[in-house]
């Protein structure tokens, strides 16, 4: 084999990594993890079958991953900058922890976990603002072994409810309250709500963000502040984890009922989001990298905290939204901050795109060097307008395709190193193999062919189960076709091998970046008495990307007017959180279904699409006449 350097720095280095990750994996991936601390190296690189399925990297290994993303580059570089945080309001102080800095705070958290009786393998849900607690709790977890489930602060009570018991988690970690903007978002009342619903939580630790008011039950709940000032600030050993124990929990939608746990393990993931933050950003160090997700998504657990962290990168934390106290704000950031690689989502850059020039007048943008793309399919404009205006016409951008799932990033360009080529993701990472295949099962080769993106092999950062329920992972992803991962999302590959993500081919919408259900919003909705019967589909957003279409069959008892639409609204808040709304709700008589009774979705697109013409044949409806009623009514929405 031959020998390769950890970063790929050309064209042709990526074309003999890439062959050696396929050809020999187990020598590729050991000369990979050869660049991290262990406590002791694996006996065996990879066992695997998709069957069932079995995955095991590193085997026989053991570590920290907090070791490698905290001990190592306080060591080496201690007073290197680890986070930087950048708050809602401008005007407040920003925060800095070096690398020792962060060490010591992540320790003395570990210490206020144990003390609450936090043990390895317990499950801990964090539920907090993008505050720098948020990394050090998640961090925190991570050193004594604890598994992590953070949920993202936008959603309901019902719903940490619902994966605080999946994950039969002891322990909460929030804040009293979040900035988002102009708005502050009681975090705590709703963990107090969702803990109603619910048995398994004994301690709930609070951070106190805003000082506004906010219940607290003596027996339960201790804040943050007063717990860090009880406990030793001395060093705290780091727990030895075996390669395959879990990390994390990540909750994310299917196609089918309620949200499954994707579970990462400790040696794969801490391998797979450094490899690729070092290779996709080609990051060289001291570099400050700008990520603007949330902690709460996988964008955030990976290109926020264990990619950069692990890498030694400086990791900006960004506790607001884009477009407060205005549409500069991301400019602003980059500016203060001098930003080397922004990395954000085509949601926020159409987003931005909408307010013109202006916002960029008195910025520099010198700093920046790389930018990156993650979240859904980027269209050309935006892509040209990103490079442009933030890239000022010649930086690279690379389209980084993946998913929850993969852990991290599968399918990208590498930054200046291999072509980029707008809306398209372009070549897979070393030890990354795509299959498109079409609905039978036939693998389609060659150059040009369209159909459902699966992946052949196991790579370190995929998803090991759903928690509590294996068998749920292996007939989601391993089940539709025989030995392969299925993606769930349609995919082209042009003359060059160049892949292009079409977006999902199942029922599964991506709003403004987040995945949301259908099936869960119809839940939600159905929830209503008023409602008979529901269906919701995506169509097209300009800024969303895709916006949510519901159509709604209420008890004929019922006025279909403004009032209930509202109770629809309330109704999905309330159950999934603000992110899943209908942007329109459609009253219908009857939905368009097939004699045995299914509901035929497609139509449904072609009604919410506009695309009345291309609907096609009806006639195997079990009432064909509801479609033009349904076309009548949307018509005039
Ligand atoms: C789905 C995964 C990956 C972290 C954020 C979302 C879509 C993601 C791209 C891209 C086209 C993309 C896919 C995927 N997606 N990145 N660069 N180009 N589509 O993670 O919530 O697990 O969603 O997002 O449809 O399946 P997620």
């Amino acid at each position: 084999m031959k020998h390769y350097p950890y970063q790929i720095g050309t064209m042709a280095e990526y074309q003999t990594a890439y062959a050696e990750s396929l050809n020999y994996p187990d020598q590729f991936w050991s000369g990979i993890a050869e660049n991290f601390v262990w406590h002791r190296k694996w006996d065996k690189v990879l066992d695997w079958n998709f069957k069932e399925p079995a995955i095991r990297w590193f085997e026989g290994a053991q570590l920290n991953i907090t070791e490698n993303c905290l001990d190592r580059h306080a060591a080496t570089a201690p007073d290197r900058l680890a986070l930087v945080w950048e708050p809602n309001h401008p005007q407040e102080a920003v925060r800095r922890y070096t690398y020792a800095e962060l060490l010591q705070a992540v320790n003395q958290c570990a210490r206020v976990l144990l003390a609450m009786g936090v043990q390895k393998g317990d499950r801990v849900c964090i539920y907090m603002g993008m505050v720098p607690e948020l990394a050090i709790a998640t961090l925190a977890c991570a050193r004594i072994g604890a598994i992590h489930s953070v949920i993202f602060g936008g959603f309901s009570a019902q719903s940490i409810a619902d994966r605080v018991e999946d994950a039969q988690a002891s322990f909460v970690i929030t804040c009293d309250r979040a900035y988002r903007g102009n708005k502050s978002i009681p975090l705590k009342a709703v963990v107090d709500e969702a803990l109603l619903k619910t048995e398994s939580v004994k301690k709930v630790l609070v951070y106190q963000r805003t000082g506004e008011a906010c219940a607290m039950d003596a027996s339960r709940d201790l804040w943050w502040h007063e717990a860090m000032e009880r406990v030793s600030t001395d060093f705290l050993p780091a727990t030895v984890m075996d390669a395959e124990d879990m990390l994390f929990i990540l909750y994310t939608s299917g196609s089918t009922g309620k949200p499954k746990g994707v579970v990462h393990t400790c040696a794969g993931y801490m391998v797979w989001t450094n490899y690729t933050f070092v290779n996709v950003f080609q990051y060289r160090p001291g570099q400050v990298h700008f990520c603007t997700a949330d902690i709460g998504w996988i964008t955030g657990h990976s290109y926020i905290l264990y990619g950069p962290l692990s890498a030694g990168a400086t990791s900006l934390l960004f506790e607001g939204i884009p477009t407060y106290p205005d549409a500069g704000r991301f400019w602003d950031i980059c500016d203060k901050h001098s930003v080397n690689i922004l990395y954000t989502a085509p949601t926020a850059i159409r987003s931005l795109m909408s307010f013109g020039d202006g916002p960029f007048e008195g910025k520099s943008l010198n700093s920046l060097e790389v930018l990156g793309s993650v979240g859904e399919p980027i269209n050309e404009e935006a892509w040209h307008w990103y490079q442009d205006k933030a890239g000022k016409g010649t930086l690279p951008v690379v389209d980084t395709w993946w998913q929850t799932e993969t852990g991290g990033i599968l399918i990208s360009n590498l930054a200046g190193v291999t072509p980029a080529k707008p809306s398209f993701a372009t070549l897979p990472l070393p030890g990354i193999e795509p299959v498109l295949v079409d609905e039978q099962g036939n693998r389609l080769e060659g150059p040009n062919v369209s159909g459902n993106l699966c992946i052949a092999k196991p790579w370190p950062g995929m998803l090991r189960t759903t928690y509590g329920d294996h068998e749920r992972c292996r007939t989601n992803y391993f089940s539709a076709y025989k030995d392969l991962y299925f993606t769930g999302d349609g995919c082209l590959r042009d003359e060059n091998g160049f892949y292009r993500i079409t977006g999902r081919v199942d029922d599964v919408l991506n709003v403004s970046g987040h995945r949301i259900g259908t099936a869960e919003v119809e839940n939600a909705i159905n929830l209503h008495h008023e409602v008979v019967e529901s269906a919701v589909v995506g169509y097209p957003h300009d800024i969303k990307g895709q916006g949510i279409f519901a159509y709604v069959i209420a008890s004929s008892d019922i006025k279909t007017d403004d009032v209930l639409r509202q109770h629809i609204l309330n109704a999905v808040t309330k159950t999934i959180g603000a992110i899943a709304k209908p942007d329109k709700i459609l009253f219908v008589k009857g939905l368009p279904k097939t004699r045995s009774g299914k509901i035929m979705r497609r139509i449904l697109r072609k009604i919410a699409e506009g695309e009345y013409a291309a609907i096609g044949d009806t006639t195997t409806l079990l009432d064909p006449a509801v479609v033009e009623e349904i076309i009548q009514s949307a018509k005039v929405l």
